[in-house]
């Protein structure tokens, strides 16, 4: 039987401060993918802010056709859904704005975070977080997932091998064991507040606070999008949340999506 007391809905909810996010929370064990589980919720017109929380998922999916490993009882791994009045395209929106959250709210458990293009959460310059928000239309109604895990009571050894040297967790980072639960709950919290401002001041005011949250304009970076790899100097974000590069041979591209590693 797997032990997810400490991921307990009636706790979580209670002790919740938000309006949207966490309207209703479903904490499962083993799941293939929580972002699938709240997919079919929105065809069952589960209200907007439900959260799915699994303990681990067998088929946890990543950015870039990639796969989230999710063993149990390490890390948080949830989705929520959200029924803006977005057009599709500015679905990165959505993520970036899911980022800001999350990296405040690590914050307060693990010290400084920073971010890294287009919604990576960074401790120590290594990857604790990733988000995948996938937007979603069923007959009767459409919506966006955003779907967040998080990395926070793995020793580094539990890591995947291939991530050690780029990846990290909470638990590495303080040394000490952080209750998920409140991880989630400090997330969630966030996650309505920001979801909030960005409904109502849009995506100039989201985009000022990603752009206070990196460390990653005026660097040099690579952005890889599959074969194709850019070098040049990170610029910064347009009001899609596209990442402006300046390439060393003095071309100006928007990325919508890809890769980025920093140079040197
Ligand atoms: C990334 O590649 O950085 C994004 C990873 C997103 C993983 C989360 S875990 C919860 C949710 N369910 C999934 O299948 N993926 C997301």
């Amino acid at each position: 039987m797997i032990d997810v007391s400490d991921l307990n809905p009636e706790k979580i909810k209670t002790s919740l401060k938000s309006s949207v996010i966490g309207s209703e929370i479903l904490v499962f064990g083993e799941v293939a993918s929580t972002n699938d589980l709240a997919r079919d919720r929105l065809a069952k017109n589960s209200p907007e802010g439900l959260t799915v929380v699994a303990d681990s998922q067998t088929r946890g999916r990543g950015r870039l056709g990639r796969a989230w490993r999710s063993a149990p009882g390490l890390g948080l791994y949830f989705s929520v859904l959200l029924r803006p009045r977005l057009d599709a395209r500015r679905l990165p929106l959505l993520a970036l704005m899911a980022s800001v959250a999350v990296a405040d709210a690590i914050g307060e458990f693990a010290g400084a975070t920073k971010l890294k293009w287009p919604n990576d959460v960074l401790l120590n310059g290594k990857k604790t977080c990733g988000i995948l928000a996938e937007y979603c239309k069923t007959e009767s109604s459409e919506g966006v997932v955003v779907g967040i895990g998080v990395n926070v009571n793995h020793r580094l050894d539990q890591l995947p091998e291939e991530f050690r040297s780029a990846a990290t967790s909470l638990f590495i980072e303080n040394g000490e064991p952080v209750n998920r639960a409140e991880v989630l709950r400090s997330i969630l919290e966030r996650l309505d507040a920001e979801y909030r401002d960005f409904l109502s001041h849009g995506e100039e005011l989201l985009v000022e606070k990603w752009t206070e949250r990196t460390d990653m304009f005026g660097k040099q970076i690579t952005v890889t999008r599959g074969p194709a790899s850019f070098r040049g100097t990170a610029m910064g974000l347009d009001r899609s949340g596209n990442l402006a590069v300046l390439t060393e041979d003095g071309r100006r591209l928007s990325f919508e999506s890809g890769e980025v590693t920093l140079n040197g």
